[in-house]
C-alpha cells in the first residue's frame, strides 16, 4: 500500500519511512505525490495541525494521506514550547535555549514528554491518533543522531540523539503514532 506524508519535514519522513516500510507501508512524500504546499499551520493543538496539514495535501492528491504534529511539552515552563516547538527557536538554536531556560531548574522538575499526533485522510474519512514519550531534559546537549530536541531530551539515562534510529522508533511519540495508524490502515485496507 502507498500512502502520502503531508510534511516538509525531511527527518519526519526519514523515520515515518523506516517505522512503517517493515509494515508493508511505501510512503511516499508530498513533493513525489505532486503537493508542492506549506499550509499555515495556525491550530491551537496538535491535531488541529496535523489535520491542516494532512487535508491540504489530500485535497491535491486524493489518495491516502497522512501528516505528523509534534511538539516537545516542558512541565517547568508550563507546557512550553509545546505546539510551538518548531518556531521556539531559530533553526538549531532551539536546544540551546532550552537549556538556558531550564538552567535553574532542579532535576527533580525537569520531565517533559514528546507528544505525536498523526492525523489520516482517505476516501472513507479522516481520523487522529496520538502518542507521547515521557523523559526529562539533560543538562547538555549529548549525541548526534535524531534531530531537534533529541539531544536534550533524556530517556532512562540517554538523549534520543544518543539512539540509533532503531531504539529510538521503538520508544518515540512517532514510532507509537505512526504503529496505531498502521492499525487503522489494516482495518481498511487489511495491510
Ligand atoms: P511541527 O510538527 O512541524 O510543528 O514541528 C514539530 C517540532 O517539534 C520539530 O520541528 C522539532 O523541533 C520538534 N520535534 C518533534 N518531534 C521531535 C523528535 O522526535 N525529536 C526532536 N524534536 C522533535
Amino acid at each position: 500500500m502507498k500512502v502520502v506524508m503531508a510534511t516538509n519535514n525531511q527527518n519526519k519522513l526519514r523515520e515515518a519511512r523506516e517505522i512503517l516500510l517493515p509494515l508493508g507501508i511505501e510512503v511516499l512524500s508530498q513533493q513525489e505525490a505532486g503537493a508542492n504546499v506549506e499550509p499555515d499551520e495556525n491550530g491551537e493543538t496538535f491535531a488541529d495541525n496535523a489535520l491542516i496539514k494532512a487535508k491540504a495535501v489530500y485535497d491535491i492528491v486524493k489518495m491516502p494521506v497522512f501528516a505528523d504534529d509534534s511538539g516537545l511539552c516542558v512541565d517547568a515552563l508550563g507546557g512550553a514550547p509545546g505546539v510551538h516547538s518548531a518556531r521556539y527557536a531559530p533553526k538549531g538554536e532551539e536546544c540551546r535555549k532550552l537549556l538556558r531556560e531550564m538552567q535553574n531548574v532542579p532535576d527533580e522538575s525537569r520531565r517533559a514528554y514528546f507528544q505525536c499526533t498523526v492525523a489520516y485522510i482517505d476516501e472513507n474519512g479522516s481520523g487522529t491518533m496520538s502518542a507521547s514519550c515521557v523523559g526529562k531534559i539533560g543538562y547538555e546537549e549529548r549525541g548526534t543522531n535524531g534531530f531537534g530536541y533529541d539531544p536534550v531530551f533524556l530517556y532512562n539515562g540517554r538523549t534520543l540523539a544518543e539512539m540509533s534510529s532503531e531504539e529510538k522508533n521503538e520508544i518515540s511519540h512517532r514510532g507509537a503514532a505512526l504503529r496505531l495508524l498502521y492499525e487503522v490502515y489494516q482495518e481498511r485496507y487489511g495491510k
